[in-house]
């Protein structure tokens, strides 16, 4: 290209050596309609000046025609480089896999699972009762989660609650090696707080298997009058079905203080069902037992479906169990620290999924825990 003539300076083939320029900006359907305009066979400008060759004198032949040549090199080599340029550009495109005829995808909008819903609903109710919010952890230790809340070692009410321990070592109390100041020799105590006075060992660690060990932790760390719900998860070795999930929310209440009576637990507890469920909502205690709790009771609502008179949701009681509750074993206040002579409480335990359940009329667990958006999605709020 060097040595050809300047042919922008041949007055026939400036216009045609013009559209060069244009060439790299052009879509394929104009690219091919100028390849045709300018070097179709039967009508191309510049074919058009090249036929005409023959007939010119040796000397305006040798200018013009090394000057078309090199302008048809040119045009050949630009029309290449951009056909080559769309090529690439339309397979990238194919491999991102933009495909402009595709119907647009839909977007998910987020909304609160129903369980931290209701959750939330249920805190809010204790929380206009003067209840403050509480969390512990989930991985416990044997201690917290059974030992302090007065479960004798293999005591029957522990088969309920199929444990998921951790392959972690034990956790023991810091041994603080001191010398004896009498003797000289070196002694091994516990260093203990006192409110450990009455744990060598903690035990094994585990994944708690209800929130009532949040109870001790809350005792432990404030002095009555207490007043918390806490809601969390828990864990058990349960199969997965209708009614059982191995993992699961619990909401937790505690209250401790002076003169706290069963009169306080059924007031407080009979409220919280009717807020929830509505004012037609009937309440009973039927009488239970837990270790950390004497006495103990579960309460029943009327039966959200039937209202009482009895159907297949509610087996044909007219009552559907939602709390375990009782007033707090002075046990588990000794074992807090707190004097069980001055101070008593009531305590209760409920699943959130089942009172959604309930609310709902769904009858599997299940669909709650198992994270399909078609069901969660009829329950969403916006
Ligand atoms: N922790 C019990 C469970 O998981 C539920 C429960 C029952 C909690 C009675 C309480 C209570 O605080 O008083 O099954």
């Amino acid at each position: 290209m060097a040595n050809a003539p300047d042919y922008k300076a041949l007055t026939v083939l400036e216009p045609i050596a013009r559209e060069l320029a244009r060439i790299p900006t052009l879509g394929s359907d104009e690219l091919e309609a100028l390849y045709i305009e300018l070097l179709g066979r039967k009508q191309g400008s510049l074919t058009a000046v090249l036929k005409t060759l023959p007939s010119l004198s040796p000397e305006e032949k040798a200018q013009l025609g090394s000057g078309a040549n090199a302008l048809k090199r040119d045009l050949e080599t630009a029309f290449d480089e951009r056909r080559q340029a769309l090529k690439s550009e339309t397979q990238a495109r194919a491999r991102e896999g933009v495909d402009l005829t595709m119907p647009g995808r839909g977007r998910w909008i987020g909304a609160e699972h129903p369980v931290t819903r209701v959750t939330e609903e249920i805190v809010q109710i204790f929380h206009r009762l003067g209840f403050a919010r509480a969390t512990g952890p989930e991985v416990e230790t044997e201690w917290y989660n059974f030992g302090a809340l007065n479960f004798p070692p293999d005591h029957p009410a522990m088969d309920m609650h199929d444990t998921l321990f951790l392959a972690i070592p034990e956790r023991r109390i810091v041994p603080d090696r001191r010398a004896n100041r009498t003797s000289g020799v070196v002694e091994t105590h516990e260093r203990r707080a006192s409110s450990d006075r009455r744990r060598p060992s903690e035990g094994r660690y585990l994944l708690r298997t209800h929130t009532s060990p949040v109870q001790i932790r809350t005792l432990m760390a404030h002095k009555p009058p207490v007043r918390v719900v806490i809601p969390g998860m828990c864990f058990r070795k349960d199969p997965f079905d209708a009614s059982h999930a191995p993992v699961f929310a619990q909401i937790e209440g505690l209250v401790v203080d002076e003169g706290i009576s069963f009169v306080d637990l059924k007031a407080t507890l009979s409220h919280f069902a009717q807020a929830f469920f509505g004012s037609d909502t009937s309440v009973r205690f039927r009488p239970s037992f837990f270790p950390f709790t004497e006495p103990s009771a579960e309460m029943d609502v009327s039966c959200r479906i039937c209202g009482g008179s009895g159907c297949s949701a509610c087996k044909g009681t007219g009552w559907m169990e939602i709390m375990g509750a009782g007033m707090v074993h002075p046990t588990v206040l000794e074992n807090c620290g707190v004097d069980p002579e001055r101070y008593t409480g009531f305590a209760f335990g409920m699943g959130p999924a089942r009172s959604a359940m309930i609310r709902y009329g769904v009858n599997d667990i299940r669909l709650f825990y198992e994270g399909d958006m078609r069901f969660l999605g009829q329950l969403a709020k916006y």
